[in-house]
């Protein structure tokens, strides 16, 4: 029997044992992720390597709802965090609006939120409300069109400096956790060490509380683009093709079904 991380318990992993958190958007991989991962993360990253678009920012209130639906039937033992997409958390009423839909038809554990010292009146509403808020700072994957890319945060003191008072103002509203994504390693160590509450790091460096990988990526299934900071554990679009194409030979052979397979 899993037994199921809390608030309290991921909180308490600070400077101890390092969390591991990976995204699922569906209850087939959730499942498969269960028992080794202390959270998963239905992250908004599935409207690209799910949905195939080029960036996460139409990911809809509709699709989250879903897909966090699947994630929590599968991994019932699970401590489950629906990341809220773009543009569904502008103003405080718009983010409990929202955030209250995943609670209420839901069995996420938390939403995540994407911003630092800008969101954290969003952040307290959220929490003064009883929804739990996991924070995420640094590279922005939300903000690739205003920013112009995808850029490395941390490189010069006053980032730095902006970094760790993000980082202090979510954990002041109330955040519990906070993911920290594309951020320099030595400034993201910084980060964590200036607040209590765990910080998961993505592209981020080794010396933060714990590390998230978006699960296509790490199983080598997304092929679009790979990032630096992923490493891929198996490569898992050619297993995937080799089965398949054996599969199609087979039906055109005729090698498949066999009697084995057969009423
Ligand atoms: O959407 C996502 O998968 C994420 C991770 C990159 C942390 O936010």
């Amino acid at each position: 029997m899993i037994k199921k991380m809390t608030i309290s318990s991921i909180q308490k992993a600070k400077g101890k044992t390092p969390l591991v958190m990976i995204t699922a958007y569906d209850a087939l991989f959730a499942s498969l992720f269960e028992s080794s991962c202390d959270m998963i993360l239905v992250g908004d990253s599935l409207n690209m390597s799910f949905a195939g678009k080029s960036d996460t920012l139409s990911a809809t209130m509709e699709q989250m709802l879903y897909h966090t639906k699947a994630v929590c039937n599968g991994a019932k033992n699970s401590f489950i965090i629906c990341d809220m997409p773009f543009g569904t958390y502008t103003n405080k009423s718009d983010a409990l609006m929202n955030s209250i839909k995943v609670f209420q038809q839901t069995e996420a554990d938390c939403v995540k939120i994407e911003g630092g010292t800008e969101k954290a009146d969003i952040v307290k509403h959220l929490t003064s409300n009883g929804i739990a808020v996991c924070g995420h700072i640094g590279l922005l994957p939300q903000s690739v069109r205003s920013e112009g890319g995808y850029k490395v945060k941390g490189k010069t003191n006053a980032e730095c400096l902006s970094l760790i008072a993000d980082a202090r103002a979510i954990e002041d509203a109330g955040a519990f956790c906070l993911v920290i994504e594309g951020v320099k390693a030595d400034v993201a160590e910084e980060v964590a060490s200036s607040v209590d509450i765990p910080v998961i790091g993505i592209g981020s460096g080794a010396n933060v509380d714990g590390q998230v990988l978006v699960f296509s990526d790490m199983l080598g299934l997304f092929e679009e683009f790979t990032p630096k900071f992923v490493k891929k554990y198996v490569d898992g679009a050619k297993i995937v093709r080799e089965a398949v194409d054996k599969y199609a030979d087979e039906v055109k052979s005729k090698e498949f079904p066999q009697e084995i397979h057969t009423y």
